[in-house]
């Protein structure tokens, strides 16, 4: 009942585990994927290693989290042999790569490609680092080359991670489509900001960071509504789901799966099972047989 095909990958419920949120050691991927994640997403890598921003990199704030990590990482070569330990599960693991360039988005997704990952991610949407990421996902043309350039850099699906903060995220998610994204993951954090007034500085050490948790959630909703209208590769949801009624109402807008981050830090890992659970008593009480028979039924209205 639970069970859904995303670009040919069998996932056995549509939860996965978003990138950036215990997605840096294997461990912490097989601990998920126990936990019953149909699929998990890697934190982020690129080609260089990075340290990130100083602290504090995570505050909390009503409904949510801001945080400026930076997109620490041990680098993709490192991070390859770390991907290594994660087979096994049976659970499909994705790989979330970033570039500071074009050519860096294929270079990384080369290596990953070679570790025997399910899907690559490119994260196209990264607030909290110049040069990285939200510059390459917020204008048509480059998104349009990063995925093009990856396109021709591997056979694995590839999925194109937007952000809201983009002014017309539709435009953009068709860009990547045209260029050969397999899906869109809509969205990443928020750039935002909070002050200690006390101190009178900004909470973050970087000053701004991305917003993430269960205040995103309707932003979240309606691009996911407006990019599946647009485009006729799968979306796949994020950004605030902590419920499986969260979840019932992205799969409800269009999204054929879910990813979950910041509701795996408050809820625990646990939450991967419970929002399945959550689903499937939806999809029970309103007499539907499968998660595909509700995917975009808002759509209608
Ligand atoms: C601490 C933290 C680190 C994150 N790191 C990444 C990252 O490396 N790559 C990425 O694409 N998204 C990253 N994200 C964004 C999440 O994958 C997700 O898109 C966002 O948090 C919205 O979902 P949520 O509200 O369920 O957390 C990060 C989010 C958080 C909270």
């Amino acid at each position: 009942m639970l069970a859904i095909e995303l670009c040919g990958i069998k996932l056995r419920n549509p939860t996965m585990l978003a990138s950036g949120i215990m997605g840096t050691t294997a461990a912490s991927l097989v601990r998920i994927a126990r936990a019953g994640a149909g699929a998990v997403v890697t934190k982020s890598t690129g080609l260089v290693p990075r340290e990130g921003h100083r602290n504090p990199t995570v505050v909390e704030i009503e409904q949510g989290l801001l945080n400026a990590i930076g997109l620490a990482n041990p680098g993709v070569a490192e991070f390859v042999q770390e991907l290594r330990g994660v087979s096994g599960t049976g659970v499909p693991v994705v790989a979330s790569v970033y570039g500071l360039s074009i050519e860096e988005y294929a270079k990384a997704a080369r290596f990953v490609t070679k570790a025997g990952v399910a899907a690559i991610e490119l994260n196209l949407s990264c607030p909290n680092v110049e040069k990285a990421g939200a510059i390459f996902g917020a204008d048509e043309e480059l998104a349009f080359q990063v995925v093009h350039l990856v396109r021709r850099a591997t056979s694995l699906p590839v999925f194109a991670k937007l952000t809201a903060n983009a002014g017309d995220v539709v435009a953009i998610a068709k860009a990547c489509e045209d260029a050969g994204a397999d899906a869109i993951t809509a969205i990443n954090t928020l750039k935002a900001m909070a002050i200690d007034i006390r101190a009178r500085t900004p909470l973050l050490g970087n000053r701004v960071g991305g917003l993430s948790g269960q205040c995103i959630k309707p932003i979240a909703v309606r691009c996911v509504y407006e990019i599946a209208r647009e485009v006729s590769v799968p979306v796949i949801g994020c950004g605030g789901i902590t419920t499986g009624r969260d979840a019932v109402e992205f799969l409800l807008a269009g999204a054929r799966a879910v990813q979950i981050g910041t509701a795996v830090l408050t809820r625990g890992v646990s939450v991967f099972r419970k929002v399945s659970l959550e689903i499937k008593e939806y999809l029970e009480e309103m007499g539907y047989g499968s998660v595909d028979e509700i995917v975009g039924l808002a759509q209608r209205c």
